[in-house]
C-alpha cells in the first residue's frame, strides 16, 4: 500500500475509497505503518473530515480488526453505554454492575484516558491484579456468569482502536467527529449488543465544547449505530464541572464504590440511574423513563450492584484482599493537602478543565503515548456548584507525590472556582436526548 498517497488524498480534501480505508486499518492494527505517517493521516482527517460513507467504512473496518463477540441465546439483553469523555466521569464503574443486576448482560469494551478526560481502563488499572486484557472467550464466559465485564481494546479486541486511540491522544486529534464516531462505535459493534446509550459531553472540559457540536456528534453516532442494527440513543450532558467530587484514577474508584454503597455523590448517582432508565426503555423493560428510573433507583438501594461490582473484579483477577485494604485507607498517595476557602459565598463553578489539567500534570494522566500514570494522584473532596462555603471550608484536596507538588497544585486549584453572593441557577446535567 502507498500510504503516502492516502495522506495526500486526505490532505487535499478528497474521500478515501473503501478498500484504502480497509488496507489502512488492517495495516495499522498489524503495526505495519510508522507512527509519523499514521499521525499525519489523523491530522488530515481532523482538518478535512470524512464523509458518512468513509466514517461507516472506518467504523466497520476497525470493528473487524479483531474478534467480534458472539454470545449464546439468553433472556438477558446485551447492552452498553459509552461516554465521549469527561473529568471525574466514573459512571461506567457504577452503571455496569447496576445494569447486570437489572437483568442485562454488559460486555463493556472501554478505553484509556484521552487528553484531560479520564478513561475507565486507567481507573480500573488502579485496582491490584485487575485484568483488562481479555480474550473473546474470557469476555463471553465472565459476561454469562457475572452479567458484566469491563475490558480494553487489545491485540485481539478492536486492535486498530488501541493503536489509533493512543496516537490521537498524543497528537491533538481526538476532537474529530468521524474519529470519535469510529472509535466508539467500532468497540460497541464488536460487542454485538442490541442497545447502546451514548453520553455525549459538551462544555469546557469536553472534546465538543458547544452544545451544537455535541449534538452533531450525537446525531452522527445515533444514525450510524441504528444503521448497523443497534438501538442507539444519546444523552447530551454538561461537562463544565467535574462529575462527582473526585478526579484521578484510584480516587474515582473509591468514589464509585461509595456511590454503590449509597454514599453519593448525587450527580453521579443521578446520571447512572438516568442511563439505566434509558436502557430499560430501549430494551422494552420499562414503560417510560419514570418507570425505568424507579426500577434503577430501587435496584441501587438494594445493595446488589455493590456486590456485583466485587464479583466482576474478582472474575477479572483483582486481588480483593488488597483492594479492600486500600479502600479502607484515607489516602494512598504520599501526600494529601487540603485547599481551603479564604472567603464565603456560593460556588458558581468548578472548572473541570483546570481540574483535569491539574490531575494530568500531577502525573495522574498522560502527556505522551508512553507516560506511566501514577494511579494514586488527583483531587478529591471538591465542592460542587450550588454549594455554600465559609472561610476555612475545604474546597478540594490534592493527592501528590510530595509537599511542593501538592502546594503548587493547590495554587492552581484556586483558579478553578467561581464564587458569588447569590445562589446560582444550575442547569440540569442532562440537557437533552438525541434518538
Ligand atoms: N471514547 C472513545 O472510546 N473514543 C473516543 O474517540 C472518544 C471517547
Amino acid at each position: 500500500m502507498n500510504f503516502l498517497s492516502l495522506i495526500e488524498t486526505k490532505r487535499d480534501g478528497a474521500a478515501l475509497a473503501p478498500h484504502q480505508i480497509r488496507q489502512w486499518v488492517s495495516a495499522c492494527s498489524g503495526g505495519g505503518i510508522p507512527d509519523y505517517q499514521l499521525a499525519a493521516l489523523l491530522m488530515a482527517i481532523y482538518f478535512r473530515g470524512m464523509t458518512e460513507a468513509e466514517t461507516r467504512e472506518l467504523t466497520l473496518a476497525m470493528r473487524d480488526s479483531g474478534d467480534v463477540l458472539q454470545f449464546p441465546p439468553d433472556p438477558r439483553p446485551l447492552v452498553d453505554k459509552h461516554s465521549t469523555g469527561g473529568v471525574g466521569d466514573k459512571v461506567s464503574l457504577v452503571l455496569t454492575p447496576l445494569l447486570a443486576c437489572l437483568g442485562f448482560r454488559v460486555p463493556m469494551i472501554s478505553g484509556r484516558g484521552l487528553g484531560i478526560t479520564g478513561g475507565t481502563l486507567d481507573k480500573l488499572g488502579s485496582i491490584p491484579g485487575f485484568n483488562i486484557d481479555l480474550t473473546a472467550e474470557e469476555i463471553r464466559s465472565i459476561v454469562q456468569k457475572v452479567g458484566c465485564v469491563i475490558c480494553g481494546q487489545t491485540g485481539r479486541m478492536v486492535p486498530a482502536d488501541k493503536t489509533l486511540y493512543a496516537l490521537r491522544d498524543a497528537t491533538g486529534t481526538v476532537g474529530s467527529i468521524p474519529l470519535i464516531t469510529a472509535s466508539i462505535l467500532s468497540k460497541k459493534l464488536a460487542e454485538n449488543i442490541s442497545a447502546l446509550l451514548l453520553d455525549v459531553k459538551f462544555g469546557g472540559a469536553a472534546f465538543m465544547p458547544t452544545k451544537e457540536e455535541a449534538r452533531e456528534l450525537a446525531r452522527a453516532m445515533v444514525a450510524l449505530g441504528r444503521e448497523c442494527g443497534v438501538n442507539t440513543r444519546a444523552l447530551l450532558t454538561r461537562m463544565d464541572a467535574p462529575l462527582g467530587r473526585a478526579a484521578g484514577n484510584w480516587l474515582e474508584v473509591k468514589e464509585a464504590v461509595a456511590c454503590l454503597e449509597g454514599r453519593g455523590p448525587e450527580d453521579l448517582h443521578t446520571l447512572a440511574v438516568e442511563c439505566a432508565a434509558h436502557l430499560l426503555m430501549q430494551s422494552n423493560k420499562a414503560k417510560n423513563l419514570d418507570h425505568g428510573r424507579g426500577q434503577a433507583a430501587l435496584c441501587f438501594a438494594s445493595g446488589q450492584p455493590r456486590e456485583k461490582f466485587d464479583d466482576m473484579l474478582a472474575a477479572q483477577g483483582a486481588d480483593m484482599k488488597e483492594f479492600n485494604k486500600r479502600l479502607a485507607l484515607d489516602r494512598t498517595a504520599p501526600v494529601a493537602m487540603e485547599y481551603r476557602a479564604s472567603g464565603e459565598g456560593f460556588i458558581v463553578g468548578c472548572n473541570a478543565r483546570v481540574v483535569g489539567e491539574i490531575v494530568r500534570d500531577l502525573g495522574g494522566g498522560r502527556l505522551t503515548k508512553t507516560t506511566i500514570i501514577n494511579m494514586h494522584l488527583g483531587v478529591d473532596e471538591l465542592v460542587k456548584p450550588g454549594e455554600t462555603v465559609a472561610v476555612g471550608s475545604v474546597l478540594g484536596r490534592v493527592h501528590a507525590v510530595d509537599e511542593a507538588q501538592a502546594a503548587a497544585a493547590c495554587e492552581r486549584l484556586r483558579t478553578a472556582f467561581e464564587f458569588s453572593n447569590a445562589r446560582p441557577e444550575l442547569p440540569p446535567l442532562v440537557e437533552s436526548v438525541v434518538q
